[in-house]
């Protein structure tokens, strides 16, 4: 979604910006901007479209020697909510007086009351955002003290907001404030980087600081001063990232997402290594936090979540229940926060986010802990506000993923939440052999995924005859019903093709009306129990001529024969085959997108981290 970057240091800043930028790019945007101090004034330089744009623009029309003066500035690129991607809803937003600039992620959501008020008092609006009536509130607190103006205003609104400020009256200094959107700070030697994400900071500095809600930073080449609204100092210790840059690079691939789907047998590895105890059979996951009686006396698993962590949950769902005898359900995150959901001590909620930072998600977990039950985490992204709040959980140890299509982050769950069940289920209902039957299958993950990688050639050459379809429909049942749901997903977000998953079953339950001669179904029917009855399905669609891809178990000859193409994955434990079989629609998704040629790593309207509801 949106993104933010501000430096203030020593080299120039406008490249600083752009170039941190570029590394935000990958979360999805439509516009972009940037303002830098020169000479005590402000200089702004906006445009819709990628950061390329604002790049080719600000040294077109900007002096050249800005680029080598300005040391200080702030950066944006904007996801459109108030108002369509122009350039003047592009941010930095500048207040009345033009001495103060706004960056700002999240939503203000009384900026129609605030703006009424401020219009009375004969302010102007150019935009239509809520960003520039929060610049324009700022400006009306300032009585000669930024830091007190944006306290002031901050008090005043409701929403969310990651924010930078640079005002022309205190031009060694950027003001940066969160509630409900990261902000992250790079302490660096004599240079202080602000950002919504650790991408824009990791090429310069590992050392970083991580905002709490309400925190407001005063930062300078040299100092980092935090303090609450209220101007009371709060300390927050210095972090650092972990995170080698040279991960969040492209590295030979075409595309960040083929790099990342060609990953997996790593990132799976890094997820597992030293979390399985094959002398137990169960799962060392400290994280969790939480005492074998504490385990053994819980009721109930939910699994909270949007998008593609909501479809991890629902793997998961059907881990618990079948390994670790526990009622699991899941629920969309936004849904959960809002029903009342019904929950006590004995109900364990896990958030699944690979960003930790989703505002649905984030908001669930708060609405859990309220309601006093076990919260904890599931992910990627090492301090982020999800991660933070729960105090508990299990990394995924992925590495970051660039591609707005989450792959890696996906599996990495999958295979987290198999070893929560798997020692859940110790402690509950299975015994020691049985336990370690499962961590060796759970072990051999990577080496599962290896083979499907290297199916990559046929998988594409399959993926080039069906590319020139509108519509696709994917089914499957079992754990293999929600690894269907995100073949399909997949397959929207990258390939702009209608694609729609389904219950095997549930298809003659209307769906199939919409079977014509060659349209794809693209049917899980892995040799797992069930596999006789979607094979029945399947016969429902091909009597109907739909053109069916199969996914079947290596050496399967009775379910290749219901296929017009199929792609075998290796035979393994029906939960742990639900890993393979994702992997393999990853690339058939990902090779349709590359034939018909789209943007495969920034989708259109999407982006990588939802942090608005
Ligand atoms: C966005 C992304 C999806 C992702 C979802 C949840 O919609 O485009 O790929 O699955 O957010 O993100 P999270 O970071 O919470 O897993």
């Amino acid at each position: 979604m949106c993104g933010i970057v501000g430096y203030i240091g020593k080299a120039d800043a406008a490249s600083f910006l752009i170039n941190g930028l570029r590394r935000l790019e990958y979360r999805g945007d439509d516009s972009a901007g940037l303002a830098v101090m020169e000479d005590g004034r402000i200089a702004v330089a906006k445009s819709p479209g990628k950061v390329s744009t604002l790049s080719d623009r600000a040294r077109a029309e900007w002096p050249a020697d800005r680029f080598e003066r300005a040391t200080t500035g702030i950066a944006h690129t904007r996801w459109a909510t108030h108002g369509p991607p122009t350039e003047v809803n592009a941010h930095p937003h500048l207040d009345r007086s033009g001495a103060i600039a706004l960056v700002h992620n999240g939503i203000i959501e009384n900026y129609r009351g605030l703006r009424a008020r401020l219009e009375a008092k004969g302010h102007l609006f150019l935009s239509e955002t809520d960003t520039e009536v929060l610049a324009h509130l700022i400006g009306d607190c300032d009585k000669g003290d930024v830091f007190q103006a944006v306290c002031h205003a901050l008090h005043q609104v409701e929403g969310t907001f990651g924010i930078a400020v640079l005002t022309a009256r205190e031009p060694g200094k950027i003001i940066a404030a969160r509630r409900g959107s990261p902000i992250v700070i790079g302490v660096g030697e004599g240079e202080t980087i602000v950002a919504s994400d650790a991408s824009a900071i990791l090429a310069h500095t590992q050392r970083v600081i991580y905002l709490d809600d309400n925190d407001i930073a005063i930062v300078s080449a040299d100092s980092v001063d935090i303090r609450d609204l209220n101007n009371v100092p709060v300390i927050r210790e210095i972090a650092e990232l972990g995170i080698d840059a040279a991960a969040a690079e492209k590295d030979g691939y075409e595309h960040f997402m083929l790099k990342e789907i060609h990953e997996q047998p790593h990132s799976l590895a890094n997820a597992i290594r030293g979390r399985l105890d094959f002398n137990l059979g169960s799962a060392v996951l400290s994280g969790m936090g939480t005492s074998a009686r504490e385990l053994a006396e819980l009721g109930r698993v939910v699994l909270v979540g949007c998008g593609t962590s909501l479809h991890a949950g629902l793997v998961g769902e059907y881990a618990f229940e079948d390994l670790a005898d526990l009622h699991a359900e899941v629920q969309q995150a936004a849904e959960f926060r809002y029903r009342n959901p019904i929950l006590g001590s004995r109900d364990l909620v896990v958030a699944i986010s690979q960003s930790g930072e989703t505002a649905d998600t984030l908001a669930a977990v708060r609405e859990a802990r309220q309601k006093g039950a076990f919260v904890m985490s599931l992910c990627n992204v090492v301090g982020s506000t999800i991660a933070r709040e729960t105090g508990r959980g299990v990394y995924l140890h992925a590495g970051p993923e660039i591609s707005v299509a989450s792959t890696k982050a996906f599996t990495c769950q999958v295979a987290v939440l198999l070893m929560m069940a798997l020692k859940l289920g110790r402690g509950r209902r299975f015994c020691r052999d049985e336990g370690i039957r499962l961590a060796r299958e759970i072990e051999r993950i990577p080496q599962f995924v290896e083979e499907v990688i290297r199916l990559d050639e046929p998988i594409a050459a399959i993926a080039e005859s069906y590319a020139m379809t509108e519509h696709a429909f994917f089914i499957g049942r079992g754990p293999m019903f929600p690894v269907a749901l995100e073949g399909a997903l997949k397959v929207k977000e990258i390939s702009y093709i209608h694609a729609e998953g389904y219950h095997a079953a549930e298809l003659k339950h209307g769906p199939i009306a919409l079977l014509e001669k060659d349209t794809p179904v693209i049917a899980i029917a892995c040799d797992i129990p069930g596999k006789d009855k979607t094979l029945g399905n399947i016969e429902e669609c091909r009597a109907r001529g739909a053109r069916i891809l199969g996914l079947i178990t290596d050496g399967d000859q009775e379910a290749a024969a219901h296929m017009d193409d199929a792609i075998a994955i290796p035979r393994c434990h029906p939960l742990v085959a639900t890993i393979p079989a994702a992997v393999a629609l990853q690339l058939f998704a990902y090779h349709l997108a590359r034939h018909r040629g789209c943007e495969i790593d920034q989708p259109r309207n999407l982006a990588k981290s939802v942090t608005v509801e």
